[in-house]
């Protein structure tokens, strides 16, 4: 990795389990656990490379409207996910967090979650922020709801409010925005995730299905953020200055 641009944190939309089982004539659960397998080899690269943060898309609020029995079985993968890896997570420095309506998901979850988040609470290496019954327009109207009940009881004054108390109310507001993020399956859209955060997030699309998302993979996602001009609505005062007139946009 040496040489490269390394994105300080990372968010993944883990799309294409269910079409990747049903091209191989399997229930749509079988990509799932997987899809669980590469969130392992990931989460794993990640914390090796020296990323900071990796934010993983695992179950949308609107997700909520599968049928039962693919519901009850992610979070059986997520449940497992947790009891076998929390050590080993531990082990290499991982510090674990959740956003998203966490009051909704089943006890058992929530309990290995809180324990997961306790546990590794004094880790300093990579942040695995787990995104759970989340949505990022709620996520917003949240933030505004509780911008507003502070202006209501007198902390804050209409005025203080700017992007940045804004940002202070998100849920990640412990974390810098993504400047990478990886959506697979070939789908090319944001679908509700962190839509405050990914203001200036770089994209990347993998036609690869996640099951068959690999860590070489996320090397070439990272390949390729490495090689862009970020420039946040400003010039880049550092690219030569180009003719309009000669060449192409
Ligand atoms: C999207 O694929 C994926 C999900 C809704 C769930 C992601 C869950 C995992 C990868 C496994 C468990 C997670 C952890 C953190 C251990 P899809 O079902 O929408 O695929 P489709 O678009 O092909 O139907």
């Amino acid at each position: 990795m040496q040489g490269l641009n390394l994105p300080q944190h990372i968010a993944i939309i883990m799309d294409g389990n269910g079409r990747w089982a049903q091209r191989r004539r399997k229930p749509r659960i079988f990509g799932h656990q997987e899809g669980a397998k590469r969130v392992r080899e990931v989460v794993e690269a990640a914390g090796e490379i020296g990323v900071k943060a990796l934010t993983l898309f695992a179950f949308s609020e609107e997700n909520w409207a599968r049928p039962e029995d693919e519901i009850s079985g992610l979070f059986g993968l997520l449940r497992h996910y947790l009891e076998t890896e929390i050590e080993n997570l531990h082990k290499k420095n991982v510090r674990l967090k959740i956003i998203g309506n966490v009051a909704r998901l089943p006890e058992s979850c929530r309990k290995l979650l809180i324990e997961g988040i306790r546990r590794t609470s004094g880790n300093s290496g990579l942040v695995l922020n787990i995104a759970l019954s989340y949505s990022g327009r709620t996520e917003i109207v949240d933030a505004a709801r509780q911008i507003a009940k502070s202006v209501q009881a007198g902390d804050l004054v209409p005025e203080d409010i700017d992007a940045n108390l804004f940002a202070s109310f998100m849920t990640t507001s412990d974390l810098p925005d993504p400047d990478l993020l990886i959506r697979t399956s070939g789908e090319q859209r944001i679908s509700n995730f962190l839509l405050w955060q990914c203001a200036y997030t770089e994209l990347y699309f993998s036609d690869l299905c996640w099951p068959d998302f690999r860590r070489s993979d996320l090397m070439l996602a990272i390949e390729s953020f490495s090689s862009r001009h970020r420039r946040f609505g400003k010039i880049d005062a550092t690219a030569p200055q180009i003719s309009m007139m000669t060449e192409p946009c």
